[in-house]
């Protein structure tokens, strides 16, 4: 798809969803965005607006199961692909709360994919997770090596993955992109977008950012006992801005009719205390951190063989570790209480 189209995007004002829309945005797409602000704030999509320098076509406060809701936005636009972000992606919380994560994710997708029915588009990209691939131990990881999820957000995308290759097998008019990304971290480079999640952070990327920015204590490293070199937690981090990417070019490039399952990742592991190290080169002051118990429902390493993406999209991700922290801190710096800092640059919230 090289022509501008018009771009559904659900969970847009999320951390991975705002940075696509504004890839999208500024590639000329017109995009729509619907989102339930669980856990998004409606200053991301202004932020959105004034860093792609171009309005949204429109935006919805909605959830994706509200089959009526959402076939109304269809109904008004010309939709010819939609972005599948909307879903809950914390892996200690869906220990914690499974029904939940399955009603959202799995109840989410399945909505989606009938109204998208309902109004003949049938161009999807989902946002699945390395997080199928469990408690693997032959690193790195390729699209086709054995998934056995271990916690209920994991099972759920891995569930939604099933959905889609069923709907793809007996529906060949559907392309769908299944995006299984590793772990998407850091801000885009102007400092107005980045990740603010509401309350605590679950993900281990905002809390040392808050730490480093003296609002936390500090860390506490899920476990020093796992077989990994330092025996802290391995995962592939990926800039989210190359996530923003690949999103953009599973939409824009030519691919035949089913399913591709992608992984996004750096093929680069880096431990917990790792990225504790960088993120302290990046804010200039080391990071406090204790040593805790393990997380119920984490595994020991996650890392990417990206080669699939790299072979069918001539596309890999480009930034590394120190620019994900630096970009990070920018945006934590130029937003001490996130989105919900008074006088930065964007109207103020709604
Ligand atoms: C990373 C490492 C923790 C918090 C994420 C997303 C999920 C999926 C995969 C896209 C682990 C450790 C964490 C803390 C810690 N991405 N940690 N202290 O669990 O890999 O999952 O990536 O689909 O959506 O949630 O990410 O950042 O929670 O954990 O030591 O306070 O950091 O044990 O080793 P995770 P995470």
């Amino acid at each position: 798809m090289s022509q501008p189209r018009t771009i559904l995007v659900t969970g847009g004002a999320g951390f991975i969803g705002s940075h696509t829309c504004t890839e999208l945005l500024a590639r000329g797409h017109d995009v729509i965005v619907v989102d339930n602000h669980h856990n998004s704030l409606p200053e991301a999509l202004h932020r959105v607006e004034s860093v792609a320098g171009r309005p949204l076509a429109a935006s919805y406060v909605l959830d994706v199961r509200d089959r009526d809701a959402l076939s109304g936005v269809f109904a008004s636009h010309p939709v010819d692909a939609v972005i599948h972000f909307a879903g809950r992606k914390a892996v200690g919380e869906s220990v914690r709360m499974p029904a939940e994560y399955y009603d959202t994710n799995v109840g989410g997708t399945t909505a989606l994919l009938e109204v998208m029915s309902e109004h003949r588009v049938h161009r999807l990209v989902f946002s699945s997770s390395c997080s199928l691939y469990g408690a693997a131990t032959r690193m790195p990881l390729a699209e086709d090596d054995p998934l056995a999820p271990v916690n209920p957000y994991a099972r759920s995308k891995w569930m939604c993955e099933q959905v889609l290759a069923d709907v793809c097998a007996h529906r060949p008019e559907f392309t769908v992109h299944a995006l299984r990304y590793f772990n998407p971290v850091g801000a885009h480079p102007s400092g107005l977008l980045g990740e603010d999640p509401l309350g605590v952070p679950d993900n281990v990327m905002p809390y040392i950012a808050q730490v480093a920015a003296g609002l936390r204590e500090h860390v506490t490293v899920f476990g020093d006992d796992w077989p990994t070199p330092d025996g802290t937690g391995v995962r592939d981090y990926i800039h989210v801005m190359d996530v923003a990417e690949g999103h953009r070019i599973a939409l824009e490039r030519p691919a035949p009719p089913g399913l591709h399952v992608l992984n996004l990742g750096s093929g680069r592991g880096t431990s917990v205390l790792g990225l504790i190290e960088a993120y302290g080169r990046a804010a200039g002051r080391p990071v406090p951190y204790r040593i805790g118990p393990r997380r119920p429902g984490d595994v020991p390493e996650l890392v990417a063989d990206g080669s699939a993406a790299a072979a069918v999209w001539g596309w890999r991700p480009t930034r590394d570790l120190d620019r994900m922290c630096e970009d990070s801190w920018r945006f934590q710096t130029n937003n001490p209480r996130g989105y919900r800092t008074p006088g930065v640059p964007g109207p103020a919230l709604a």
